[in-house]
């Protein structure tokens, strides 16, 4: 059976990861979530150059990249690679609220891109990998055999972002989380580098009305079709 690459992009809580994680331990794959590695950075910046609402400043952003090292690390507990800032694990930090307010500006700079599309290419050059992000299958894997486009209702994203967050005991208000789904999508969607969109041979996938069963029987169906 040949390996291939599944490249998973849509808006902010579609479910990418769900599925992604989902079909990497079905076919034995590995998963790689981008998504936590902009996050990561970004808790980086936040401690360093406590970048806020208020504060971002690009230069110094740039100057401290080299000083960061990502690494995920396998968790047989978990079942996938957890995300290790500067050997520390951040797996939890980088969800938080405060963290996705301000990820969006620091995935923007094309210098952050740069450095980590070059280490995203580097991990899924051996085939046998399913990675989940906004710009996989057009700009990281453009050549990625399946290429997946994930969208469902505003609401919904929201609130199931909103469920997952209460139930990691974070005490949000559903209408910061509605209003932090809408603001990334409209920052990931219009920036100049490497905006989120559909690439022109990818399959669009609407999950709003399918459960986590359904959505992993149609998928694994595409699937099956490209191996
Ligand atoms: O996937 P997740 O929602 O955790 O991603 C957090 C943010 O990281 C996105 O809103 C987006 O700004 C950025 N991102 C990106 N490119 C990727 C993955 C994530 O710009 N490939």
């Amino acid at each position: 059976e040949k390996k291939i690459t599944i490249a998973i992009d849509g808006f902010s809580s579609t479910g990418k990861s769900t599925v992604a994680k989902g079909l990497a331990k079905k076919l034995g794959y590995v998963y790689v979530d981008t998504g936590a590695m902009y996050r990561a950075v970004t808790l980086y910046m936040m401690r360093k150059l406590f970048v806020s609402n208020t504060n971002l400043n690009e230069e110094a952003i740039v100057r401290h990249l080299p000083f960061i090292g990502l690494k995920f690390i396998f968790s047989e507990e978990a079942g996938f690679g957890e995300m290790y800032l500067n050997d520390e694990r951040v797996e939890k930090e980088i969800r938080y609220m405060e963290v996705s307010e301000q990820v969006s500006k620091v995935a923007a700079i094309p210098q952050v891109r740069k450095k980590l599309v070059e280490q995203q290419q580097e991990m899924g050059k051996e085939k046998g990998v399913v990675m989940d992000g906004r710009d996989i299958g057009t700009v990281v894997f453009p050549d990625a055999e399946l290429k997946i486009f994930m969208t469902a209702s505003t609401e919904k994203r929201a609130q199931r972002r909103y469920d997952e967050l209460r139930e990691r005991g974070d005490e949000v208000a559903y209408d910061a989380v509605l209003k932090n789904v809408k603001d990334r999508d409209f920052m990931d969607s219009t920036r100049e580098d490497s905006p989120l969109i559909k690439a022109d041979d990818a399959v669009e996938f609407d999950n709003s009305e399918l459960n986590l069963e359904e959505q992993f029987d149609k998928i694994l169906k595409i699937v099956e079709d490209r191996i």
